[in-house]
């Protein structure tokens, strides 16, 4: 039986920061954003979204109601949760109208545990051929102003539906994973703010590629020639790029061409929207798929996870028949063309906004929020969700 990703769809906040502002601001060299780190535009949370929200609208941009029915397992990876105790999957499903006989649970590695999350739902539908797995991964990635991390930051999530015979990626069984105890990126449960070794991770990143797609290869007795595609999680779009680097020898020159020029269709979201953490890894798959016209139904598409502290994996999925058809591209599209520019000044003051702390209620509106899940109060330490 194929198991694999039957929809997926993402969401990002209305607002932007243009990459060539901020550097001007922060007295950098604009190239070395935008060539260098490869971002040109990061996304900006109004205080109406969250990763709850994010993630509802995300999974509202394909979910209908036969799919409402059959859900009966969601699964919310998320570093930037919103509660220590309650799952921020639980608002989702509550929000989207998934029917109750469902279990709902959020997981948490750095930026892979959607992964995780993706790998214990094909486990699931085996189990359960006629069910289906929600999976969802949303981020609002922090590293403070005027540090070296901002220029990686970024907001949105991205929401994928798991079931049997999937209309657009089957995943394959050998995948190859490894878990390392190193402290390249964490943040603390007293900070907003990430702390991180940047460099430091940088090479982590590499070097747990690496050791994966050796395994994978001695594993699953393949090689460079069996991918027409690789995607890799992005904390920015140069990242995966010189993981790519290191591997691209062990192919033929035509080869090396075309897995750099498809390199670069899935990072033409990413660009725009900055990391999103766990959900950068499929956002780049979707980029991918709705921005390459030359992918075909039976290639097959390696992709790397890597979520610091560390965990990576490497694990593929063969592309369906009629793929194409199944994934939300005009929603997408309408996604970035509702976008707004905001100065840095604006940026500065969204990024420093919170909701309040000490128990005091507030009402948000959402005059200038067109997304359908929105954030619409806090009070008595709870946060109020409404759905238009
Ligand atoms: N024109 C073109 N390129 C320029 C340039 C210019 N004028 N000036 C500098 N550059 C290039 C540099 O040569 C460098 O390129 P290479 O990496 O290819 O050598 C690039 O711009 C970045 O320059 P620096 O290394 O000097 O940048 P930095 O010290 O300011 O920090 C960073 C970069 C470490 C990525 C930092 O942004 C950071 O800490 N980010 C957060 C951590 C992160 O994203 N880590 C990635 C791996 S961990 C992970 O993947 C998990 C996760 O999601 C966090």
């Amino acid at each position: 039986m194929k198991i694999g990703i039957d929809q997926i769809g993402f969401y990002t906040p209305q607002y932007f920061v243009d990459m060539n502002d901020l550097a001007e601001s922060r007295g950098v060299e604009p190239a070395k954003f935008t060539i260098g780190i490869g971002q040109s535009e990061m996304a900006v949370a109004p205080l109406t979204q969250d990763p709850v929200t994010l993630a509802a609208n995300a999974a509202l941009t394909f979910l209908d109601d036969e799919m409402r029915e059959s859900i009966d397992l969601v699964l919310f990876g998320t570093e930037t949760g919103i509660d220590q105790s309650k799952s921020a999957g639980i608002y989702v499903h509550d929000l989207l109208d998934i029917q109750p006989y469902a279990r709902t649970v959020e997981m948490k590695q750095a930026c892979y545990s959607a992964t995780a999350a993706l790998q214990l739902a094909k486990g699931h539908i085996a189990l359960n051929p006629n069910s289906k797995v929600l999976v969802l991964a949303s981020d609002i990635a922090r590293y403070g102003l005027s540090t070296a991390g901002e220029v990686t930051q970024g907001a949105g999530a991205v929401a994928m539906l798991i079931s049997a015979n999937p209309r657009i990626l089957s995943l394959e069984n050998d995948s190859a994973y490894i878990t390392k105890d190193i402290m390249d990126f964490w943040r603390p449960n007293y900070s907003p703010y990430a702390y991180v070794d940047g460099k430091y991770s940088n090479d982590q990143y590499i070097a747990f590629f690496n050791e994966v797609w050796e395994q994978y290869k001695g594993k699953a007795n393949r090689s460079l020639d069996d991918f027409a595609a690789l995607c890799f999680h992005l904390p920015y779009t140069k990242m995966g790029l010189k993981a790519l680097r290191t591997i691209l020898d062990e192919t033929s020159e035509a080869n090396q061409d075309r897995l750099q020029q498809l390199y670069e269709h899935s990072t033409t979201y990413g660009r725009k929207i900055g990391n999103i953490y766990t959900a950068s890894l499929y956002l780049g798959l979707v980029s991918l798929l709705e921005n390459s016209e030359t992918l075909q139904a039976g290639d097959r598409v390696g992709l790397f996870s890597y979520g610091s502290g560390a965990v990576g994996e490497f694990f593929t999925g063969i592309l369906e028949e009629g793929y194409e058809e199944a994934l939300q591209k005009d929603t997408h599209r309408n996604i970035f063309a509702q976008r707004e520019k905001v100065s840095v000044a604006q940026y500065e003051e969204m990024f420093t906004e919170r909701l309040p702390e000490d128990g005091s209620e507030i009402m948000l509106s959402n005059e200038n929020d067109p997304a359908p899940a929105y954030v619409s109060g806090m009070k008595d330490h709870m946060r109020l969700y409404t759905r238009k």
